[in-house]
């Protein structure tokens, strides 16, 4: 059939287009069909790739569209995030200022109920009465300390100090914060922690009060008699601490929202104290700043609650000594004494107390007053408030030291800052020491006599 054979199939060479009408006139039947085969199948190429860009373009429209609804939803999250962050913030400052303020009429409080047992011939009816103030006020002090604690910690605004601490030794003084209720409600409390020791880095003051809120939390959902363990052992390269109780348990339902802040779980017979809701969230906080991670688990109500606590082991690996507890005060004689106090009745009251203590005071209620004081005479001791009209605690004491030839007496700085915020600030400004409002009597009387002061008195005497 000469040259134009038949192409066998699809992958056949193509046949020759006839180049003009007496050639296509030569095309026989099956060319023609074989051809047209060919154009068919062409056909159906082109319309499968036409329909696959289709599908293809439809299916681009779609990823866009979700791309754009992805960044849509993730800029209402940040969004609903950096709301979040900032109620919480507002919620953390007016939490601290709350707190902070509320300090301030529990001082003349508490100093009060003090000289009431230094005050000769007081009624033992008095007595008790004053014994159930004291034990108020200081509960109150101790909520409003845990208040303004959890806003800090929660807002992230606490410096931790570090240092290589023997976990053993935390976990016996946590023990020791919860001896008194442990014993109180026959509780057995055991501590666990093995002969060798267990070294982490942190602060601690900080672990111990982790710890001791686990503890607390176990005496207090956990029957008169039960048992509360507390065990440190190293696990995997980390340090793990268990807190576990044979008490109340907690509820599935619960279990989620426990460590939130102000969330307690229902109140109950087992509950008889009542909690802000703030202890769990204060641990979480505190073992996070440590890069430590805490974990509830429970059976259920009525069996039992283990928290767990890990925290990684130390670099450095030397235990620290813990600081030694401040000895007993030994009151001496006579001190000369400024007090620059607003608060006319934190005034009084402190006055009388270290009056009645043997010492001379002179008070000043507004700064620049206390300040005119600080210069026209010579005391040995000034204890000044920092939040004062006309002229604050942290002016006065940089102004007196500024001053060439004035006299600098021991400066005590008073205010209802916590230590972690207050004390910085004040040793910045120029005070020697600082205080937390309501003051500890014992506390200020220890520093009044203290060697500090008698060097300085002999010094300048
Ligand atoms: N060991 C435990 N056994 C049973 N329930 C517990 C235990 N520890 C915590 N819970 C539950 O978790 C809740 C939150 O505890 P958290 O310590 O934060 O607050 P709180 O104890 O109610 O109050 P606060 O600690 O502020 O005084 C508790 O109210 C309680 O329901
Ligand atoms: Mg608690």
């Amino acid at each position: 059939m000469g040259e134009m054979a038949k192409p066998e199939g699809a992958a056949g060479p193509a046949p020759a287009r006839p180049a003009d009408g007496a050639a296509q006139a030569q095309m026989d039947e099956p060319q023609l069909r074989a051809a047209l085969a060919l154009l068919t199948q062409e056909v159906e190429t082109l319309r499968l790739a036409g329909a696959e860009r289709d599908t293809l373009a439809g299916l681009v429209n779609q990823l866009r569209e979700a791309n754009q609804n992805l960044l849509l939803d993730s800029v209402d999250a940040r969004v609903l995030r950096e709301d979040a962050g900032q109620i919480e913030r507002r919620q953390s400052d007016f939490l601290a200022t709350l707190a902070h303020e509320l300090r301030n009429p529990l001082a003349p409080i508490s100093l009060a109920s003090s000289m009431l047992t230094k005050t000769p011939g007081t009624a033992s009816q008095l007595l008790n009465l004053q014994t159930i103030i004291e034990r108020q006020v200081k509960h109150l002090s101790r909520l409003l300390d845990e208040l303004l604690d959890a806003a800090r910690l929660s807002s992230g605004r606490i410096a931790l100090t570090w240092l290589p601490l023997a976990l053993g030794a935390l976990l016996a003084r946590a023990a020791e914060v919860v001896q008194g209720r442990v014993s109180e409600r026959r509780q057995r409390l055991t501590l666990k922690i093995g002969t060798a020791p267990i070294v982490v880095d942190g602060d601690q003051a900080r672990l111990v009060q982790a710890f001791a809120n686990l503890l607390v939390n176990a005496s207090k959902y956990t029957h008169d008699g039960g048992r509360i363990e507390i065990e440190a052992r190293v696990l995997d390269g980390q340090a793990v601490v268990t807190v576990s109780d044979n008490g109340a348990g907690i509820a599935p339902d619960v279990m989620p929202h426990i460590f939130y802040l102000y969330t307690h779980g229902p109140s109950s017979l087992t509950r008889p104290e009542s909690g802000l809701g703030v202890g769990l969230n204060v641990v979480r906080n505190i073992v996070e700043m440590h890069g430590g991670a805490v974990a509830a688990a429970s059976g259920g109500q009525m069996s039992g609650s283990m928290f767990t606590v890990t925290l990684p082991l130390s670099r450095a690996g030397l235990p620290a000594e813990p600081p030694a507890a401040p000895g007993p005060a030994q009151p001496r004689r006579g001190r000369h004494i400024l007090l620059v106090e607003d608060n006319v009745d934190a005034s009084d009251t402190l006055s009388m107390l270290l009056r009645h203590e043997g010492h001379s005071v002179v008070t000043a209620y507004d700064g620049p007053t206390g300040l005119a004081m600080a210069y026209a005479h010579r005391f040995d001791v000034l204890i000044c408030d920092i939040g004062l009209p006309g002229l604050d605690g942290y002016d006065l004491i940089r102004k007196l030291r500024g001053s060439a030839g004035a006299h600098i007496p021991f400066a005590i700085a008073v205010s209802g800052f916590s230590m972690a915020e207050g004390r910085p600030r004040a040793i910045a400004a120029g005070f020697g020491q600082y205080l937390v409002k309501p003051i500890n009597v014992d506390a200020l009387l220890t520093l009044i006599a203290s060697d500090a002061v008698t060097q300085l008195v002999r010094k300048d005497g």
